[in-house]
C-alpha cells in the first residue's frame, strides 16, 4: 500500500537514506527540516519526492503542513542529534528534541495518522552498566538529550492511549555510513575517524579506548525503520543495533588496517556524558518483525572508507 509520509530530519543522515527506501518503495515523501545540520543535496531528485524547510519548534508553520498534507505515516527523525550539545545548550535542544517532537506527535494524532515512527537513542540507557541492554529496563539517562529522547517515548506511550495514532519507538544505537557528516561537530566516531585518517591526520579517542559500542549500518537502521510499519500495537519501543559490540581501539585498528596506514592515535580525557559499555539485545525486535542486522562492521566500514574516496575524487 501506497502512503503519503511526512519524514522529519529527512535531509539528515540516517533521514535521508530513509527517504530513498521509501520513494522506492513508492510512496509519496514530504521531507520536514531546517537544514540546520541536514543538506538538501542529500536529498534525491524525484517526483515523489517534496521538501519543505521548517523549524519543529514552529507550532503554527507545522500544524499548517499537516492539515494540508494529512499523512498516512509520519517519520520523525529531526534532532538536535548531539550529547555534547545538549550539555552545552540544554534549552535549545529540548526546545527540538522534547517540545518539537510533542509538536509532531499532538499532530499526527490531531490528523489520524495511523502511525508514528520515532528516533530513539541508547543513550536512555544512561549509566545502568547491564549488558545488553533491554527495552525493558528502567532509563538511567547520563545527558539532558537522553532524557529528552526518553520524554519523547514517554509522550509517545501517552498519546497512544489517546487517538488512534500508533507509535513505535526505535533506539538506534551507534549509525554509520555513508553521508554522515564528519565536519559536524555532532557527527558519529566512525565517520570522523575515516575522515581524519583519510586526510593523515591522527584520530583523538576521549578515554582509553576501551569502551564499546554497538555500530549499527544505516542499511540496518533503514531496514527497522521499513519492517516496523504496520505493527498492530498501540506502542512499541525496539533496540536498533547488532548486538555485537566494538571497542573504539578496535574500530580504529580496523580503519588503519583497511587503508594500510600506521596507527595514529591522541588520547583525551573521557567526556562528560559518554558511557562506557553499550550492546544492544534485539531479540525483541527480530522476534516481532523479519529484522536481521545484515551488515558486519567490517564490510560495513570497508563500503564506507571506499564511498567517502569516491566522493572526495568526483
Ligand atoms: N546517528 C546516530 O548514531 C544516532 C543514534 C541514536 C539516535 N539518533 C537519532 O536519529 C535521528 C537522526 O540523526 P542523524 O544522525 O541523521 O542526525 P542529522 O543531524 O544528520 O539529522 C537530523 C536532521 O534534523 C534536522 N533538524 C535539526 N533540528 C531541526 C529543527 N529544529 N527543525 C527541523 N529540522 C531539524 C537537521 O537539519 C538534520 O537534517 C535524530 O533524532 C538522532 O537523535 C541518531
Amino acid at each position: 500500500m501506497s502512503h503519503n509520509i511526512i519524514v522529519t530530519g529527512g535531509a539528515g543522515f540516517i533521514g535521508s537514506h530513509l527517504v530513498c527506501a521509501l520513494l522506492s518503495a513508492g510512496h509519496r515523501v514530504v521531507v520536514l527540516d531546517d537544514l540546520s545540520t541536514g543538506k538538501l543535496t542529500n536529498l534525491p531528485v524525484h517526483p515523489n519526492c517534496h521538501f519543505i524547510e521548517v523549524d519543529i519548534v514552529d507550532e503554527l508553520a507545522l500544524a499548517r503542513i499537516f492539515e494540508s498534507e494529512r499523512p498516512s505515516l509520519v517519520y520523525h527523525e529531526a534532532a538536535i542529534a548531539s550529547v555534547q550539545k545538549s550539555i552545552h545548550d540544554p534549552v535549545r535542544t529540548s526546545s527540538v528534541n522534547d517540545y518539537g517532537a510533542k509538536h509532531i506527535f499532538e499532530l499526527a494524532v490531531h490528523v489520524g495518522s495511523e502511525q508514528v515512527i520515532f528516533a530513539s537513542s541508547a543513550a536512555v540507557y544512561g549509566e545502568d552498566e547491564r549488558l545488553p541492554k533491554l527495552e525493558t529496563f528502567e532509563p538511567t539517562p547520563l545527558s539532558p538529550y537522553g532524557v529528552q529522547k526518553w520524554q519523547n517515548e514517554i509522550d509517545a506511550v501517552r498519546l497512544a492511549k489517546k487517538g488512534r495514532t500508533r507509535f513505535t519507538a526505535l533506539r538506534y544505537f551507534n549509525v554509520y555510513g555513508p553521508k554522515q557528516d564528519p565536519q559536524s561537530e555532532y557527527s558519529g566516531v566512525i565517520s570522523i575517524f575515516v575522515d581524519r585518517i583519510l586526510q593523515n591526520k591522527p584520530i583523538t579517542i576521549f578515554g582509553n579506548g576501551e569502551q564499546t559500542r554497538d555500530f549499527v549500518n544505516i542499511a540496518d537502521v533503514v531496514q527497522a525503520n521499513m519492517v516496523v510499519q504496520e505493527l498492530p500495537s498501540n506502542v512499541d519501543i525496539f533496540n536498533v543495533g547488532t548486538a555485537k559490540k566494538t571497542s573504539l581501539i578496535d574500530l580504529a585498528k580496523h580503519l588503519y588496517s583497511i587503508e594500510n596506514r600506521i596507527e595514529n592515535i591522541v588520547f583525551q580525557p573521557k567526556r562528560e556524558g559518554d558511557i562506557r559499555h553499550s550492546v544492544a539485545d534485539i531479540g525483541l525486535l527480530m522476534s516481532k518483525t523479519v529484522y536481521f542486522p545484515n551488515v558486519h562492521i567490517l564490510q560495513g566500514l570497508q563500503t564506507l572508507v571506499s564511498a567517502v574516496k569516491s566522493q572526495r575524487n568526483r
